[in-house]
């Protein structure tokens, strides 16, 4: 049994920040983080918006897109780094508020967390635990930045995107691959509620990390690169996009790309990149989609699949 995407949905707070507004805040320009980065702006949460509340908004967009009903949904699983509370676990909130009869759990991977979660729920698929699960991504990073430090809180947003993913005999994920090696975790890690990265150190492990990645999922099934037909990346920084997809010899236009107005919202970002793709026509029925992402831990892992 495959584990088909039959409904993407995303929700984003209205508030953008731009990096001229961040010009006025630390020092910093919108040439640097243009240059550096890629980023021209970000959405910020309010107050009011959690990282629940985000989870619940971009979930009923990908249950209406699904055509299956909330009582359809045997499982709830939602990736992210910023839960409102320890516990209960931001899943179990979403299930609550959406009248969802399933278990329901959290999976902690940071910029990863996406593709860890559909690497679990492809396998509650496959061994026939589950027939239709809801796998959200959602972020409130707001919370975890100081925003004096330059040199981390121009990176990141806050958002949330979300799937159905459905049990399907023809077509769905061809693999999945996670992987973590915790060594390095002091140069990207969270220290008194506040992000320390050393960011050009992360930048070279993940470059060689997802060049590796790629040629592991692709050997995995016996594909040519040829066979890709849309990258859909974890959007931390426009330059390590660019090398993922120089390695795959896949002109941009063949990539999704949301780091310019969302930033890095760690594990929102992929489903959030997905669902703008499949929503624009961009991804069509039938199309090979490569996965990938690399985040704190370290923690990588990619996904192939046959939309
Ligand atoms: N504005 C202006 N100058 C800045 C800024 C800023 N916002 N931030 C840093 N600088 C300065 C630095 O102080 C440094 O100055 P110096 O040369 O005088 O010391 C200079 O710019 C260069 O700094 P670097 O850190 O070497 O810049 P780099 O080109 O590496 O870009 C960046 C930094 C964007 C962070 C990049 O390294 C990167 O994207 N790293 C990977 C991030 C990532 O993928 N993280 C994983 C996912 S996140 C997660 O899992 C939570």
């Amino acid at each position: 049994m495959y584990s088909r995407i039959i409904g993407t949905g995303s929700y984003l707070p209205k508030k953008i920040l731009t990096n001229k507004n961040l010009e006025s805040m630390v020092d910093t320009t919108d040439e640097w983080i243009v240059e550096r980065t890629g980023i021209k702006q970000r959405h910020i949460a309010e107050d009011t918006e959690s990282t629940s509340s985000m989870a619940i908004n971009a979930s009923i967009d990908a249950i209406e897109s699904s055509g299956i009903s909330s009582k359809d949904i045997d499982l709830v699983i939602v990736a992210t780094t910023t839960p409102d509370q320890i516990f209960p676990s931001t899943a179990c909130i979403v299930q609550n508020k959406l009248n969802i009869v399933a278990p329901a759990f959290d999976v902690q991977a940071a910029c990863t967390g996406f593709i860890y979660a559909l690497s679990v729920a492809d396998n509650y698929i496959r061994t026939g635990m589950s027939k239709n699960i809801l796998v959200i991504g959602s972020e409130k990073y707001s919370n975890l930045l100081d925003w004096n430090d330059r040199s981390t809180c121009v990176l990141f947003g806050d958002g949330a995107g979300a799937v159905i993913l459905s049990a399907d005999s023809s077509q769905g994920i061809i693999s999945s691959h996670i992987h973590a090696d915790g060594q390095y975790n002091d140069l990207l890690s969270v220290e008194n509620n506040q992000i320390k990265m050393k960011g050009n150190e992360v930048f070279k492990v993940a470059v060689n990390t997802l060049s590796k990645l790629v040629d592991e999922t692709l050997l995995n099934n016996n594909m040519d690169k040829t066979s890709i037909d849309w990258l859909v990346p974890h959007q931390a920084n426009l330059r390590i996009i660019k090398a993922a997809a120089k390695k795959l010899s896949l002109p941009l236009d063949q990539v999704v790309i949301t780091v310019d107005n969302h930033a890095n919202t760690s594990a929102a970002s992929i489903p959030l990149a997905l669902n703008e793709a499949v929503k624009d026509g961009r991804i069509k029925e039938d199309q090979v989609l490569l996965l990938e992402a690399f985040g704190s831990g370290f923690t990588w892992g990619s996904v192939l699949l046959r939309y």
